[in-house]
């Protein structure tokens, strides 16, 4: 075996992160400790202020995790059983695991051999009657071609959820 097949590749690590970001991360963690108020206190307020400040929204709600961010929007907008929902079939996990947790039916639909995401065109021919929603997933921080994919949910009468896991910040320019 060579030196480069025993190359250790780590599934995640802090190591690429800004100079000053552990510090920072330590101490939040201590402070949050010692204030002892895990959820729903001023810290979730600030970061729910300082996010939707960052991605340009008015309202941002802090939630447990991402997959708990999918579910709970899937079923604000009254996604379940009997409903098919498109997504990519080589997205996270957490993204088909969403859907069957609302009891709807997930359809994986093949994804851009170039961007590896959803294109308008796969969504377009995948809709049918029992389509409610689909869920674009911004893979490895590239968007989805969002314009063209609205207007084709716009067109057909379908929900869109995004998936913005991977891609915090991303945007799409104006034209594309
Ligand atoms: C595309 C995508 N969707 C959803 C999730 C789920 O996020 P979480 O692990 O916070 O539940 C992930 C996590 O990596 C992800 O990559």
């Amino acid at each position: 075996m060579t030196q480069e097949n025993n190359m250790q590749v780590p599934f995640f690590t802090f190591r690429d992160f800004p100079d000053g970001i552990h510090a920072r991360i330590e101490q939040t963690l201590v402070e949050e400790y010692r204030r002892q108020q895990f959820i729903l206190g001023a810290s979730v307020q600030e970061f729910e202020r300082s996010f939707s400040d960052y991605i340009g929204v008015k309202e941002a709600v802090g939630v447990g995790n991402g997959f708990d961010a999918l579910v709970l929007s899937l079923r604000a907008l009254g996604v379940g059983p009997g409903d098919d929902v498109l997504l990519p079939g080589n997205s996270f996990i957490a993204t088909i695991n969403a859907v069957q947790q609302v009891g709807a039916t997930p359809v994986l639909l093949d994804p851009d051999e170039k961007t590896y995401n959803l294109t308008a065109q796969a969504v377009n021919q995948a809709i049918t009657q029992h389509t409610k929603a689909v869920i674009p997933v911004h893979l490895f921080g590239l968007p989805c071609p969002m314009p063209q994919i609205m207007q084709v949910a716009q067109e057909k009468g379908i929900l869109v959820v995004e998936d913005c896991a991977q891609a915090h910040g991303a945007v799409v320019a104006a034209g594309k």
